[in-house]
């Protein structure tokens, strides 16, 4: 059987319109191709492999609970869920923990909860959602339709209702709206997909304050800045606010698929017996994986790492710039990076990353206008020093292609 890009056409669902180049092997942060070209990862699986490739820690963790037991489902519990929910626990505002296979399916799990919260405390009235523009939150028909991004959520028919949209960082937009049939705001502490914007402080301190005072939960969805993105184990701790219910997914499994869904007890006791479920939510072979990875991350270490990291990355973006003037910004937090290009590139972000395909190099977009790096938390300076050389060749393509 011949396998390339051309049986992608033939046999997938063409939902995805994936690169022609194939990658067979990964080490820390320089991925192989089929015919054993190499690039450095500056993408880490869209903030998934956040100790890169077949990291030691999570090989074993994988090898070792591959030859105990894999699977149960929640008819039975078992011990590498139990340790990484204490773990979770004892290190976040939460009590309780829900285990997902997705970020999709732990904010389904949130907004369900939160859902459920409200009926169950308030009475049917009390099922507003508020949502932000641009925000993303997963393709399940609820947590699309929360997302603020029509392309993704129009064209399937009627949506799940009574969820309204506001532009991000516009508190006032949300105070007009938010009431006490609210029965949640949902937000990303730093929207990923939108195009790497952070929350003002005073925004996102209002919005807690507003949920507060109309009995509304606040979700942060943190799939995309959880577990060391952004310096902090989790961004809201680097904000400073707390909310009701946190999501984890990502860079949670390392590269092995999880999500998980934190909260108080309180909030929630409402997800009673029967209510909620997932065959392989907690899967023993995932959760031991995450474990390695939660283990790994959550050092002082790594996390003062990522913002050292964080500024080498910025000053070579930004050297970069001084000589193309490719970028009108550079922006995020920690290792969640965007570059927004010019006006005289507008729309034309994905050309930057396809250059960089070509110059040995692997990087994300986030919308148009926005390259977006994601790079392994533990990527060596040496692999930022050559992968950004690389993209300086690519931004020379690009510029010389005008
Ligand atoms: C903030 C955020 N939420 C949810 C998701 C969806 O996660 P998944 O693709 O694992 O369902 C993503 C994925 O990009 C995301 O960035």
């Amino acid at each position: 059987m011949t396998v390339n890009r051309a049986l992608f056409d033939d046999v997938m669902v063409p939902n995805y319109s994936p690169s022609a180049v194939i990658p067979v092997k990964g080490k820390g942060s320089r991925v192989w191709d089929q015919t054993g070209r190499e690039f450095i990862d500056f993408a880490g699986g869209i903030a998934v492999n956040c100790l890169g490739h077949c990291h030691p820690a999570l090989v074993n963790a994988l090898k070792e609970q591959g030859e105990k037991i894999w699977h149960l489902s929640n008819v039975m519990t078992n011990e590498p869920a139990l340790r990484l929910a204490k773990k979770l626990v004892d290190s976040t505002f939460a009590e309780k923990v829900y285990f997902a296979n997705s970020g999709a399916e732990a904010n389904e799990a949130a907004l369900k909860l939160a859902r459920r919260w409200a009926l169950d405390k308030f009475g049917a009235h009390k099922n507003q959602i508020i949502a932000f523009n641009k925000g993303f939150h997963g393709r399940t028909f609820f947590t699309v339709t929360v997302g603020g991004q029509a392309a993704y959520s129009d064209g399937f028919g009627p949506k799940p209702g009574e969820v309204y949209h506001v532009d991000y960082n516009d508190l006032a937009a949300v105070e007009k709206l938010i009431s006490d049939n609210t029965c949640a705001v949902m937000m990303e502490p730093l929207q990923g997909e939108g195009g790497i914007v952070s929350p003002e402080l005073t925004f996102a301190q209002g919005v807690r304050d507003l949920c507060t005072k109309h009995n509304a939960l606040l979700i942060f969805d943190e799939v995309q800045t959880g577990v060391g993105r952004t310096g902090d184990l989790y961004a809201y701790q680097g904000l400073g606010i707390t909310p009701d219910i946190l999501t984890s997914a990502k860079a949670l499994g390392g590269g092995f698929p999880i999500g998980a869904m934190l909260t108080t007890a309180e909030i929630a006791a409402h997800l009673k017996v029967g209510t909620h479920g997932s065959t392989y939510g907690g899967n023993p072979l995932a959760c031991a994986v995450a474990e390695a990875a939660f283990d790994t991350v959550n050092t002082p270490e790594v996390l003062n790492g990522v913002k050292e990291k964080s500024a080498l990355f910025r000053e070579l973006l930004n050297d970069i710039n001084t000589k193309y003037h490719v970028f009108s910004e550079v922006r995020g937090k920690g290792l969640l990076i965007g570059a927004v290009v010019t006006d005289k590139y507008k729309g034309k972000a994905k050309e930057f990353l396809t250059a960089g395909i070509e110059e040995g190099v692997m990087s994300l977009v986030a919308g148009a206008d926005v390259v977006r790096f994601t790079p392994s938390l533990v990527i060596p300076e040496s692999d930022i020093r050559e992968g950004m050389a690389r993209f300086e060749k690519a931004v020379a393509k690009v510029v010389a292609a005008q």
